[in-house]
């Protein structure tokens, strides 16, 4: 019987807003279900089974380079409502965040429960190491980040794997040598899933990486391009031109008319050009929480009417041109619901605290308590991943000024850590190591499927990025939908977009074929 509804279609409001201040470069991950209630019962035997958000506690290795410091508590979550032994074991890697925030990913309204209902397996949902609760050491210090990294992360799924006693019937007869374990990940944990598969070749029996960011890129200017093409065109076009007069303005050095500028958004303290900037590219950054099961009325696209919709008239393909654009974005600003929930408040001078990255003594960079995803998240930015979302180059159409360049996040990095980087890392050198250890966008992996969707803003950094050689295969399909991201993860999306639909039964049909041809190895 099913207890379970959906009541939110997808990204609550909190998430949405969570992505617009400094705190989190990328937004996080995958799509968010809200779950009303946790009771469910076996869909065969009507047996009723522990609440889904009944958390388990796994002894996980501190370092696995030295097994010797001993074992945290990692948490994961369990729903065996689908399940008939000999069915696969659906592993959903939590990514950048409180896993918590990922139970709907146990119910069949996601790719997950739904797989799991068609395929009689266990959906096991697990904590990524220095995220909500799942921390090998008490705090969030540059010491305790020894052991944060990807590789560590990886090997925590080897050991998962290898050692859990899953509370499911025949739950310790389920190693990866007895049971087809399937990985599941989206955005970070997607590419994640790649990395791990490339790196531990025939632990997983399959995998499923949903807009997986494979590719580690320093200068991220082209997350802005989907958007920029599949956005509405008159609020493009308007885009662009408030923002090549803001870097026109701010290059000229001209302090009144900067000021004057500052005012028009309500953003009069904001004291570096950098965090302007980024106050202004943080209303575009919402376009990353959009789902076709969002409907139209969300932050971007309110936005939007706020530029295009003057006195009940609407403008053109290219829009109403600067004057009428500055107005209707500063009125946005200066009085809508944007910036209020995103720090809080209008008053200028909270406005200006809210988008400082400059001063390293403020709460966001000296806080070390634990749960706090922004500061565990910058910590592989910095040191392995990239993804530094800014200014197009010249000559290319931009929506983000070029105020916001790798620069402006590596000395973010400084603010953040200054025990690790006596000086600002340089992103560049770490993402060529991590694609050169991870494979990047050219890895062929068997029985690993990658899913992209056309509005993505992360699809660049994807094997779906534009004039890519690797086509993938039938044992490495690439399968592409017109979805934004991590869309084919929601199956509500799915309900409402034939495309979506589509290559989440592709998935369907690869996963029952190479079930079928799985083999236990002991
Ligand atoms: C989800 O599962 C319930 C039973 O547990 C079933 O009634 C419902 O039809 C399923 N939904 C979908 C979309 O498959
Ligand atoms: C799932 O289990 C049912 C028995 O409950 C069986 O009839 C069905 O064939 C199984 N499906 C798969 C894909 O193994
Ligand atoms: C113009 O903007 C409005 C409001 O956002 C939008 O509904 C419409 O589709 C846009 N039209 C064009 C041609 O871009
Ligand atoms: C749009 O959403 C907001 C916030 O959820 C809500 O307060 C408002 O009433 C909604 N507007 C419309 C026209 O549905
Ligand atoms: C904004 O808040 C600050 C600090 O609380 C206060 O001193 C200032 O008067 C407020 N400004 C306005 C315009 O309300
Ligand atoms: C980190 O981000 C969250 C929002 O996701 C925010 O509530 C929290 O205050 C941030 N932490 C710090 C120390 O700023
Ligand atoms: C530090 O962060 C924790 C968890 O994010 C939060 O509960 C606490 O209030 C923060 N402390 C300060 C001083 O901001
Ligand atoms: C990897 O893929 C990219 C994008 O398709 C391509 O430009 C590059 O040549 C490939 N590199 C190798 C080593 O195949």
């Amino acid at each position: 019987m099913a207890l379970l509804r959906v009541v939110t279609p997808l990204i609550l409001a909190v998430y949405a807003y969570a992505s617009q201040s400094i705190r989190s470069v990328s937004g996080r991950g995958v799509p968010k279900v809200h779950v009303e209630s946790y009771e469910v019962t076996h869909k065969v035997t009507g047996e009723a089974l522990p609440p889904l958000d009944t958390v388990y506690l796994f002894d996980q290795l501190i370092d696995h380079n030295n097994p010797a410091l001993g074992t945290f508590q990692q948490r994961y979550w369990v729903s065996s409502q689908y399940y008939q032994p000999g069915g696969p074991i659906l592993l959903m890697s939590g990514g950048e965040g409180d896993a918590t925030e990922l139970i709907g990913y146990l119910t069949n309204y996601t790719i997950t429960g739904w797989l799991a209902e068609k395929l009689n397996g266990t959906v096991v949902l697990i904590e990524h190491r220095f995220f909500g609760e799942s921390n090998p050491y008490p705090d969030l210090s540059v010491e305790s980040f020894r052991v944060h990294n990807l590789q560590q992360s990886i090997d925590d799924y080897e050991y998962f794997l290898k050692n859990v006693h899953l509370p499911i019937p025949g739950g310790d007869q389920l190693g990866p040598d007895k049971a087809p374990w399937i990985l599941f990940g989206g955005s970070y944990s997607g590419a994640l899933a790649s990395y791990t598969m490339y790196k531990k070749p025939g632990l997983f029996a399959a995998g499923y990486a949903s807009s997986a960011v494979v590719e580690a890129i320093a200068d991220f200017w082209e997350y802005y391009t989907p958007i920029r093409q599949y956005m509405p065109q008159n609020c493009s076009a308007d885009v662009q031109a408030v923002i090549a007069h803001v870097d026109k303005v701010f290059e000229s050095g001209n302090e009144a008319e900067i000021q004057s500028l500052k005012d028009t958004f309500g953003l009069s303290d904001v004291a570096h050009g950098g965090d302007f900037a980024w106050a202004l590219a943080s209303v575009i950054n919402t376009w990353q929480s959009l789902q076709f099961s969002s409907g139209p009325n969300t932050t971007f696209f309110n936005f939007c009417d706020a530029l295009e919709v003057k006195d009940g008239e609407i403008a053109g393909p290219d829009g109403w041109g600067l004057e009428q654009a500055l107005a209707g974005w500063g009125s946005y600003y200066k009085n809508g619901p944007f910036l209020l929930s995103t720090c809080g408040s209008l008053n200028s001078s909270t406005l200006a605290t809210c988008f400082d990255t400059y001063d390293p003594n403020a709460d966001l960079f000296t806080n070390i308590t634990v749960n706090n995803w922004n500061r565990s998240w910058y910590w592989l930015l910095c040191n392995e991943l990239g993804f530094s979302l800014g200014g197009a180059p010249q000559g290319t159409p931009t929506l983000a000024s070029r105020m916001l360049a790798p620069e402006y996040y590596e000395r973010i990095c400084t603010n953040f850590f200054p025990e690790a980087f006596r000086s600002p890392p340089n992103m560049f050198i770490n993402a060529d190591r991590t694609n050169r250890l991870y494979g990047g966008w050219n890895v062929t992996t068997e029985r690993l499927i990658f899913l992209n969707g056309l509005r993505d803003p992360w699809r660049e950094t994807g094997v779906a990025v534009d004039g890519s050689t690797n086509l993938g295969s039938d044992l490495n399909p690439h399968l592409l939908g017109d979805g934004y991201h991590a869309t084919d993860m929601s199956i509500i999306d799915g309900d409402v977009n034939p495309s979506v639909r589509a290559v989440q039964l592709k998935a369907l049909q690869y996963f029952s074929q190479w079930l079928s041809e799985w083999k236990p190895s002991a």
